[in-house]
């Protein structure tokens, strides 16, 4: 039988869920059955619906009552968090969220407490586990010393107009930068501590723009690791970069986002470009864990999620205080 999914949220994201969905339909026809579309933005939820042929509604609990799907992928802005996640896990409903997973630790975490006593099964979107080049990058680091890694996101800010709002996104740390934190802490584990610092002024004639233009958080891994992370959001035609350096005694690893690593050792280079469909195995492994009840293969489980949000907070906090933030 089909596996009845729901879709909460039909902006950018809802729209990438349902073009992945339909791609693993296309590649396992009659496993997956698309029945509802939520989204508070009725039109929005009445045009992805009828691209997907299924029912609009505007209330995601309406849907889950009417529809008894068994999964829901959620894609919403990170402040609008509020009961997507706990009225599905209260339900059964195994569920597929963007990251971030909310805009404040404590939501997370009462997220995830109903998450892990449902027992539901959770992925993250966290799509950058499922790249081929970032598999390169931890085999190539497999037990190897490090001391320091820089991660970077130095690009533009999105148009969507919760964006420019710290208290709906959380900014550029928590809202894109925040996949270059997950890796890293998919690279060298857990963190110790978070220093931060922050800098704005650039982008003054953007209107309701309190979001910094720039942060560097610097974290202590628990191995050792330093990592600093630069964030950046107002360029404007200068190119960006996005991307992880990171330095052992004999080894130099540069993973590029989503598009290649190059390992150097002793005078010789390796580069490997991207090439798997990491968005859809993403997915995939998120629908095959619900389909067989066994959610081993999922990189990113919720509770894992989370722990990724807490680095850039964490980074805020401390550009707040001034100090140093203890993690744990
Ligand atoms: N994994 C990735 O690489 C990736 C890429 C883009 C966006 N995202 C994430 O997806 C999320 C959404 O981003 P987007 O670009 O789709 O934003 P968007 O503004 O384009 O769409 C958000 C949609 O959510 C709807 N919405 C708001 N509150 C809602 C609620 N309470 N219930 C149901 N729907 C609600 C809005 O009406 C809108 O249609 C963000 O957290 C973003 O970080 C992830």
């Amino acid at each position: 039988m089909a596996t009845r999914v729901a879709l909460v949220g039909a902006g950018g994201i809802g729209g990438y869920h349902f073009d992945q969905l339909r791609k693993y339909i296309g590649e396992h026809p009659g496993t997956v059955e698309l029945v509802g579309v939520a989204d508070v933005a009725e039109e929005r939820a009445a045009e992805l619906a009828r691209r997907a042929g299924c029912a609009a509604y505007t209330s995601h609990v309406e849907m889950y009552e009417r529809e008894k799907p068994q999964a829901i992928f959620v894609g919403i802005p990170p402040f609008a968090h509020n009961d997507q996640e706990t009225a599905a896990a209260e339900r059964g409903i195994h569920i597929f969220v963007q990251k971030p997973p909310a805009v404040t630790l404590a939501k997370a975490r009462e997220i995830e407490a109903v998450i892990a006593r449902s027992g539901v099964i959770s992925a993250v979107g966290f799509q950058d586990r499922y790249l081929d080049v970032v598999d390169e990058a931890r085999q190539a680091l497999a037990g190897k010393r490090v001391g320091l890694a820089m991660g970077y996101w130095m690009g533009g800010m999105p148009g969507v107009p919760w964006w420019r709002v710290r208290a709906q996104s959380g900014g550029q740390a928590v809202e894109q930068t925040i996949h270059i934190f997950d890796t890293a802490r998919y690279l060298f584990g857990e963190a110790e501590t978070v220093t931060g610092a922050a800098t704005a002024g650039l982008m003054t004639e953007v209107p309701n723009y309190d979001v910094d233009d720039a942060s560097a958080m610097t974290i202590h891994f628990a191995n050792g690791v330093l990592c600093t992370i630069f964030s950046a959001c107002y360029l404007r035609g200068a190119p960006g970069k996005a991307g992880l350096d990171v330095y052992g005694q004999d080894l130099r690893v540069e993973y590029s986002l989503r598009s290649r690593v190059r390992i150097s050792r002793r005078g010789e280079t390796r580069e490997v470009e991207h090439r798997n469909d990491n968005d859809l195995d993403c997915v995939r492994t998120f629908l095959e864990a619900v389909q067989s009840g066994d959610r081993s293969a999922i990189r990113s489980p919720y509770a894992d999620a989370v722990k990724s949000l807490e680095l850039p907070l964490a980074g805020h906090a401390s550009v707040d205080s001034g100090r140093v933030v203890q993690l744990g």
